[in-house]
């Protein structure tokens, strides 16, 4: 992609990202004053993607700091503190985005003015950006030395470019192998009910020239039956020290790799690791029926139906033949030491 998903536009004070819920249809960039407007995006999954909520959070917290008329510190640390807690209420599965908002609050809180507050705000958020680009980099190149040099990668859901600032996680990797001269053709699955797979994982490979193929999520077991699959690759929006919660259906891709002996990897930065929890700690976000009963303005449910729309599932850590993060490759079991280890900062 040749723009960030998500960036501060200093001349306006104000967050620009891209509206994915428009992709692929309209490439439209909305620009954003408030908290409360952010908040909505994200909810809505305008903005999306673990590391791309991450950033969000950070220049929400900034954002609402920098707009602030509070001419006394404590009252724009309380509304700093304010808008941190309303970004991290919005999407709970995700850990990146609450760390997002802590990072830069934290910021806010070791200032001794506000004027420092709002300088310092801005700064962190922005390192947040762009450390994001260079840990997708690394996650790219230790994913991409996995891969064989001619093969047929897997991924669910959207960990691209559109999911982080720019290059992406599992889309990283694939991103850095094909850049290595690896010959790596795509099968995106679609990704029910909001279709990240064939709207956002199939457009952005495709703008990038890289062989991709859209399937839709129940063909993933035929094809590694038929040996068509090389390997598994996704993201992840949290990792536990027992479980990674990813996209639902990320776990019946895993079952289904184990069984077929193919390798499954999990690409993600150390802000997507919660080393001192476990699976059931984590809340998996349930969204609202009208997700599954709705296809654009066709209705696909009778009514009096209900519909049980889980965002995310848990796949156990022993079904993960790696992760590849910025530090490297762990392969589980991974101990709670090698965890904290992947976790720490660049
Ligand atoms: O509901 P979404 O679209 O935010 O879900 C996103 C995913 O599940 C991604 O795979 C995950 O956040 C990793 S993004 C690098």
């Amino acid at each position: 992609m040749d723009r960030d998903t998500i960036a501060w536009d200093a001349e306006n004070g104000t967050i620009e990202f891209l509206d994915q819920t428009l992709l692929p249809g309209e490439v439209r960039i909305v620009r954003c004053g408030d908290v409360e407007r952010l908040a909505q995006a994200i909810r809505r999954l305008e903005i999306r993607g673990a590391p791309a909520l991450g950033v969000a959070g950070a220049y929400g917290v900034a954002l609402a700091v920098h707009r602030s008329t509070a001419r006394d510190l404590s009252a724009l640390q309380q509304e700093a503190s304010h808008a941190a807690d309303i970004l991290a209420a919005t999407r709970p599965t995700a850990v990146n985005l609450a760390w997002g908002t802590s990072r830069v609050l934290s910021r806010v809180m070791a200032s001794a003015s506000p004027d420092e507050a709002k300088d310092a705000a801005i700064r962190e958020a922005k390192a947040i950006a762009t450390e994001d680009v260079e840990l997708c980099k690394r996650i790219g190149e230790h994913g991409a030395a996995l891969l064989p040099d001619a093969c047929t990668v897997l991924t669910h859901c959207n960990a691209g470019a559109l999911a982080c600032v720019r290059w992406g996680t599992a889309l990283g990797v694939i991103r850095s192998a094909v850049e290595a001269g690896k010959q790596v053709s795509v099968i995106a699955c679609e990704t029910r009910p909001l279709f990240q797979g064939s709207r956002l994982t199939a457009w952005e490979l495709a703008n990038d020239g890289i062989d991709v193929r859209v399937i839709p999520d129940s063909a993933a077991a035929h094809l590694m039956h038929k040996g068509r699959i090389d390997a598994v690759v996704v993201g992840a929006d949290r990792v536990t020290n027992d479980t990674v919660f990813n996209k639902i259906g990320t776990y019946m891709h895993a079952v289904c790799a184990r069984h077929h002996a193919v390798p499954f990897y999990v690409a993600a930065p150390y802000s997507t690791f919660d080393a001192a929890s476990s699976e059931g700690d984590v809340v998996i976000e349930l969204r609202s029926r009208d997700e599954i009963a709705w296809c654009g303005d066709r209705l696909l449910l009778p009514a009096g139906v209900d519909a049980l729309n889980y965002a995310f599932d848990a796949t156990p850590l022993d079904l993960v033949t790696a992760l590849v993060t910025e530090r490297g490759v762990f392969h589980p079991p991974v101990s709670t030491e090698g965890l904290n280890r992947a976790r720490r900062t660049i």
